[in-house]
């Protein structure tokens, strides 16, 4: 029996994810160790292996075959669009991508000025403020502490997740719209959906049945 791969998205996610896994009857002990270097875990019992991945690599591994599963954010797999089955909504890794910024930056966003927009998310944002707000914008890709764009004045305002919303705060920034819901889910390879059916369907649905039973 061949093994299923399953990438997960470093940090948080997939710590909880392998919390996940455990419960379902999938445990990986040699990952919970702090020291090690290893980039694969495996639990030889079950066939599985896990390995960690920059998130928005995860949708790519998955998409390729080179992971049967990923476990990602909706943000990322909205972002990178890659060819993918999305399976199950996780329930974890809540969190909403908002359009935020200085109060002034209100009444440019109400009025459909030509606005300076910076974010890790280029393709989610040109959805929204083409496809939904019909009002253009510039966007500039940045690749991290995007709070700090607005701050500097590199931009109006950022197209970014917010969690509990302390870094907005602490930055003298707000929500001014609300762009899309954001959890963690499962994505499965398309070809491994068909070759490996019944094995990924078990996996996720004892990994449903965690979920539910959390609930
Ligand atoms: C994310 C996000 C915000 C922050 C939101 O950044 O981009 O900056 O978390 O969380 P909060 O609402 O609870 O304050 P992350 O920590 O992933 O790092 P990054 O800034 O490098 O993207």
């Amino acid at each position: 029996m061949r093994y299923i791969t399953v990438a997960l998205a470093k940090g948080r996610l997939a710590k909880k994810a392998m919390k996940l896994f455990s419960k379902a009857g999938f445990p990986c002990e040699e990952m919970e160790d702090p020291d090690t270097r290893k980039l694969i875990f495996e639990n030889k019992e079950k066939k599985i292996r896990f390995f960690l991945a920059k998130a928005p690599d995860v949708p790519t591994y998955v998409e390729y075959g080179a992971a049967d599963i990923g476990i990602v954010g909706e943000d990322t797999i909205a972002e990178e669009g890659r060819k993918v089955y999305e399976v199950l909504d996780l329930g974890f890794g809540k969190c909403r991508m908002c359009i935020a910024g200085p109060a002034e930056a209100a009444e440019k966003l109400e009025n459909g000025s030509l606005l300076r927009v910076a974010t890790k998310y280029p393709d989610i944002a040109r959805d929204y403020f083409y496809n939904k707000k019909h009002q253009t914008v510039e966007i500039i890709k940045l690749n991290g502490s995007i709070e700090l764009a607005p701050v500097v004045g590199l931009s109006d305002v950022i197209c970014d997740i917010v969690e509990t919303g302390t870094t907005l705060r602490e930055n003298g920034l707000s929500v001014l719209a609300e762009v899309m819901d954001l959890s963690a889910r499962v994505i499965i390879n398309e070809t491994s959906m068909k070759l490996e059916k019944d094995r990924i369907n078990d996996i996720v649905d004892r990994l449903t049945k965690e979920i539910r039973e959390e609930v």
